[in-house]
Formats: C-alpha cells, sequence, structure tokens
C-alpha cells in the first residue's frame, strides 16, 4: 500500500534554529527509510531570488513585499509541495504562509486576511511546529543587542512576529515548542509530536 503523504512545517522568529531543526528531522525520517523533501521560503526559484535580494535594498513597498511572498508560495506549491505529498513523500518546510501572517502582519496587514489568502491555494501543514524563543535571547543568537535604532526597530517587529506565531496556539495541529533548552533537546522534542501524529493516523 502507498505510504500516505505527511506536511511538517517549521516557523517561528529570527534565531530560534528551524533551519537546524528541520535537517535534522529530514535525517530522522530518512532512516525510517522514507523519503523526505525539504524546502524553505522564501524558495530559491525567481521570486523568491528576488525577494532575497530586495531585502538587503529594502526597496519593496509592504504590498509589493506581500505579493511577491504569495507569488513564490503558489509556485513552490505547486512545483514541490503538492506533487511530493501527492507521491506519499514527507515535506518539511523551514518557513511558509505563517510567516507572512507574522512577518508581513507585522507590517500593518491582518494575519487572518493574509492566512486566507493563503489557504486558498496552499494546503495546510499536518503539523505546524513553532519554534518558540523570547526576542532578547532571539536576537543575541542573531548578533544584535536591541540598544540601536535599526535594532530597536528589529526587536519591536520581531516582538509581533512572536505574538502573532502564538495566537496560532490551541488549533489541533499546532505544536509549540521552546527553544532555550538547546538544539538536541528541540530534536527530540520534535520527534516525539510527529511520532504522535504518525500512531494518531494510522
Ligand atoms: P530566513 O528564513 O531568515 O532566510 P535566510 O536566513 O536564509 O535569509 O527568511 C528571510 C526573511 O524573510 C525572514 O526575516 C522572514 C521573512 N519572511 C517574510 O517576511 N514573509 C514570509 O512569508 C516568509 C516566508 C519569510
Amino acid at each position: 500500500m502507498k505510504q500516505a503523504g505527511l506536511f511538517i512545517v517549521l516557523e517561528g522568529i529570527d534565531g530560534t534554529g528551524k533551519s537546524t531543526q528541520s535537517r535534522l528531522l529530514a535525517a530522522w525520517f530518512r532512516e525510517q527509510g522514507r523519503e523526505v523533501v525539504e524546502g524553505r521560503e522564501p524558495t530559491d526559484g525567481p521570486w523568491g531570488r528576488q525577494i532575497r535580494a530586495t531585502a538587503a535594498t529594502g526597496r519593496l513597498s509592504p504590498a509589493d513585499e506581500l505579493e511577491l511572498f504569495l507569488k513564490d508560495r503558489r509556485e513552490h506549491v505547486e512545483q514541490l509541495i503538492a506533487p511530493a505529498l501527492a507521491a506519499g513523500k514527507v515535506v518539511i518546510l523551514d518557513r511558509y504562509y505563517f510567516s507572512t501572517m507574522a512577518y508581513q502582519g507585522s507590517r500593518g496587514f491582518d494575519p487572518a486576511e493574509i492566512r486566507a489568502r493563503n489557504e486558498a491555494f496552499a494546503p495546510q501543514p499536518d503539523l505546524l511546529i513553532i519554534l518558540d524563543l523570547d526576542v532578547d535571547t532571539a536576537l543575541s543568537r542573531i548578533g544584535a543587542r536591541g540598544d540601536t535604532a535599526n535594532e530597536f526597530e528589529k526587536r519591536d517587529a520581531l516582538a509581533k512576529c512572536r505574538e502573532i506565531f502564538l495566537s496560532l496556539q490551541g488549533e489541533p495541529f499546532v505544536h509549540i515548542v521552546p527553544t532555550a533548552a538547546g538544539p538536541e533537546e528541540v530534536q527530540e522534542r520534535i520527534r516525539e509530536i510527529a511520532e504522535a501524529r504518525g500512531e494518531a493516523a494510522a
């Protein structure tokens, strides 16, 4: 019998260790003989590259930025996410539309509206793991102290993003995982959550 696809998304503010955790989680599934596809957003496709290029220069209006993230995601869903899930693979993403809710939400858009626009075309994951960390620790992990004007702005924005991420708590597919402990313990917790989901689905 063909195995059903499994869709896991890792989210959280900058500095929470999403990319390390997604790499470790992918390795764990592969050890179990599962085929795994790893992705990240913004993607390395044309729209994602455009987003990364403008991130440095900050030339985009918030509205144009939001449209680019949506275009990038639409392409990601069509080209990678949907086909991999249909083929029964495990898909692990480092950021998805919950980042748009949080980051573009922190820039003034309504997170609920952003969510609705995304869920019109983007499948909801089976598991959303939100890696959580207080903003001070996150800032120090990304090499900022939060005391210059620019860093102060960053602190404010990250605090809003964190608040929006945490507002998702309570939905059945959402799990908040504190990351202050260290990467091994965090990975352990994520694997427990994935295992429980597997048992529930079996
Ligand atoms: P990040 O995962 O930090 O990429 P990298 O460290 O490899 O450059 O993502 C880049 C930034 O993009 C991050 O600050 C969050 C932001 N972002 C949004 O604002 N909206 C979105 O929808 C996504 C996916 C990311």
